[in-house]
């Protein structure tokens, strides 16, 4: 058990600390970071899906006068590691995907740049090429483990026979599409290498992580990391695509390495960003329930088939939610994955529980009518006692009372029956569980220090919009015992001590519990009083750890959906979320996070669809013409609500972490809805009109 931290700052509603210079534009953002007489750079890229280049001709770009420099693999340095072959960009003359860099242009305006990449001729010897995946791809394989060190298997008791002699079944396939990560400000670097200072290397990048960032610049380039700063004080939005570096850093970095004391500036165009910045894998969920005549599962089994690239591995760990949602003596999870000679996929918003708790949460809802149960009923039944995977108890598991006080607050008992039609519009309810696990990190590190009467903390975080900037504070306040106006925390600029990715939604609880430790230390050392420079550190690793509790954020979101009769139009006027997270640090900025998630999961389940072109191994939505996120006008009446939940086996916050929670199940609610309203059970994302048009009265 932890000793929860007092609150007093925590849990109000503090107004963002970077609020001011976002709104009057003054937060420089990386593209922004004003430096003296600027380069700039405009990548090349392959265009075909898989081949060799057997030529490449440079002269007409380096002819426009204001050209500085053209590298391709013919001329680029040597870097020190090619061991992750994302990062190798133009060491050879392989091409594994269609959009790989094989060239960067750095010249005096950003115009010229992109007119000169454009003029770059490059001849392929292009071979037969496999982008499409399929459920029965001949070369399926299941890897060592997926993502988070999750096993890649799972299976207890013996599901065949469960299913074999259950009283009800679904055994149904579900898919979810490929997603591409769209923040509003793309990935983006200011570079300067200036080789005659003692910190040569400066990367202003827009990223999650400004020392994991400066881990991978420095591995790929061989630099000591006493060489390299990276800064980052804002980020306009990441959902993981900045979680981990991708190419694009290591060709800014190489392009300001070939013109040495020159800032050189890259920001990727949108359509870039679908081949170069992360994309979420699509899945493929056969599943299969049984159970018995009151709704106990008696069989649960989710076996999944995603891809991956040739030239990098990346197990999204899909079926990690199905392992521990319900209660069920016989369970089987696979997953296999297709290498395909597509962009490398990576991080989205709740990876692995995203796509995981789609199929399954359809599933149950599909369980429910086949039963006769009411869907919220349903999982209340099927509730286990300790996690059915580890067998260790619940930190703390609120599944029930979010299911029942959303119920509560949606008005789920008096919701119209099946097929409700109120003019032109049929409407219809729907429900889905939503879980995230409650992340800690390793590596992190706090410094507080008195400085001119207050009291100044430092820490390498990032605040990718989340807020961090003001949650980080109130942290630190209360466990210094002091008024929050007399707290100032630093963050995102390697020159604070080290810090762990803002991701796996364990930023608040990975910084915090280091800040907590270093301002208990500060206390102890210098009492209510300190003299100006007093200063100590606090690292993550001595914040108490519990290791004998699962832990999870768990939530429950209900949708209404109205379905026009005449054009099959969707809109989801109403989606409610209660959520059971741990101790709210700040309420405006977790409502934000939270409904951010909900829109986010609902731009899944209408509109998000990457379409891919297998012929040309390339996605045929590739700009946000083609490519439709939800916006403003798409939400109706969202809400987010959570339970003053207290959780004293996480950290001395409480806190489990907000960022990725509200993105899963919200698809699930909706199609489920669709069903309800149309009748139509739609397995495959996104629900669009036509999916429901024959169905329609
Ligand atoms: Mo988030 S996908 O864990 O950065």
């Amino acid at each position: 058990m932890t000793e929860l931290l007092e609150p007093r700052a925590i849990g109000r509603d503090t107004v963002r600390r970077d609020g001011e210079a976002k709104v009057r534009g003054t937060a420089t953002y990386a593209i922004e970071t004003p430096v003296e007489h600027p380069a700039y750079a405009h990548p090349v890229q392959a265009t075909v899906a898989r081949g060799r280049i057997t030529a490449i001709d440079t002269s007409a770009a380096e002819a426009l006068d204001g050209v500085l420099v053209v590298l391709t693999h013919e001329n680029a340095e040597r870097l020190a590691s090619t061991d992750d072959r994302e990062f190798a960009v133009l060491q050879g003359d392989e091409v594994a995907f269609r959009g790989q860099l094989v060239g960067v242009v750095v010249a005096e305006t950003s115009e010229l740049a992109r007119q000169a990449a454009d003029a770059v001729r490059v001849t392929y010897a292009e071979q037969p090429h496999d982008s499409e995946l399929r459920v029965d791809h001949p070369d399926l394989y299941a890897p060592e483990q997926v993502n988070a060190g999750h096993p890649t298997d799972t299976a207890e008791g013996d599901v065949a026979a469960a299913v074999a002699t259950a009283a009800v079944t679904v055994e149904e396939t579900y898919s979810t599409a490929m997603y591409f990560n769209n923040p509003l400000e793309p990935h983006a670097t200011t570079a300067l290498w200036d080789p005659a200072t003692d910190v040569p290397l400066t990367l202003w990048d827009s990223t999650q992580g400004v020392h994991p960032a400066r881990a991978a610049v420095c591995e790929v380039f061989g630099l000591e990391e006493e060489r390299v700063r990276v800064v980052c004080p804002f980020v306009g939005g990441g959902f993981g695509s900045k979680g981990t570096p991708h190419a694009n850093l290591m060709l800014v970095t190489m392009a300001a390495r070939a013109l040495p004391g020159r800032p050189v500036k890259l920001a990727l165009t949108r359509q870039q960003m679908f081949a170069l910045s992360a994309y979420r894998t699509p899945t493929i969920q056969k599943i299969q329930l049984a159970a018995d005549r009151t709704g106990r599962l008696q069989a649960l089994a989710l076996d999944v088939v995603e891809q991956t690239s040739r030239i990098k591995e990346f197990a999204e760990q899909t079926a990690a939610p199905a392992r521990m949602m319900y209660a069920s003596p016989n369970r089987r999870t696979t997953h296999r994955l297709a290498a395909l000679d597509v962009p490398v996929p990576s991080w989205m918003r709740a990876p692995g529980e995203c796509p995981g708790m789609f199929g399954p949460e359809v599933a149950m809802d599909e369980l429910a009518e086949r039963l006769g149960v009411d869907p919220v009923e349903l999982r209340i039944r099927n509730e286990p006692e300790v996690d059915p995977e580890t067998g260790k108890p619940w930190s703390s598991r609120n599944l029930v009372h979010c299911l029942r006080e959303g119920a509560e607050r949606f008005g789920w008992a008096e919701r119209p029956p099946a097929g409700h039609r109120e003019g032109a519009w049929l409407v219809g309810t729907g429900v889905a569980s939503s879980v995230y696990p409650t992340m800690r990190q390793a590596k992190s590190t706090a410094t507080i220090r008195f400085e001119d009467g207050r009291y100044v903390a430092e820490i390498g975080a990032a605040d990718l919009g989340t807020g961090a900037w003001t949650v980080l504070p109130q942290i630190t306040a209360d466990a210094l015992d002091v008024d929050l106006d007399d707290v100032e925390v630093r963050i995102g600029d390697t020159r604070y001590p080290v810090a762990s990715v803002a991701g796996g939604s364990s930023g608040t609880n990975t910084w915090g519990s280091a800040l907590v430790v270093a301002a208990t230390e500060f206390r102890s050392k210098f009492g209510g009083s300190p003299a100006d420079g007093d200063e100590v550190s606090g690292d993550v690793d001595q914040a108490s750890k519990d290791e004998d509790h699962s832990a999870y954020a768990f939530g429950a979101q209900f949708a209404e959906v109205r379905v026009n009769v005449a054009t099959g139009e969707l809109r989801v006027p109403r989606l409610y979320g209660v959520f059971g997270a741990g101790r709210i640090v700040n309420p405006r900025t977790a409502r934000s996070q939270l409904i951010g998630g909900m829109t986010m999961g609902l731009s899944m389940a209408l509109h998000e669809n990457g379409v891919w072109d297998p012929r040309i191994g390339q996605a045929a939505t590739h700009d946000l013409a083609e490519y439709h996120v939800t916006v403003n006008a798409d939400v109706g009446d969202i809400q987010a609500h959570w339970l003053d939940e207290h959780d004293p086996y996480v950290n001395a916050m409480g806190s489990k972490g907000i960022g990725e929670i509200g993105i899963t199940g919200t698809a699930a609610a909706v199609v489920n809805a669709v069903h309800r309203a149309t009748g139509v059970r739609v397995r495959d994302l996104p629900v669009t009109l036509d999916k429901v048009l024959a169905a329609l009265p």
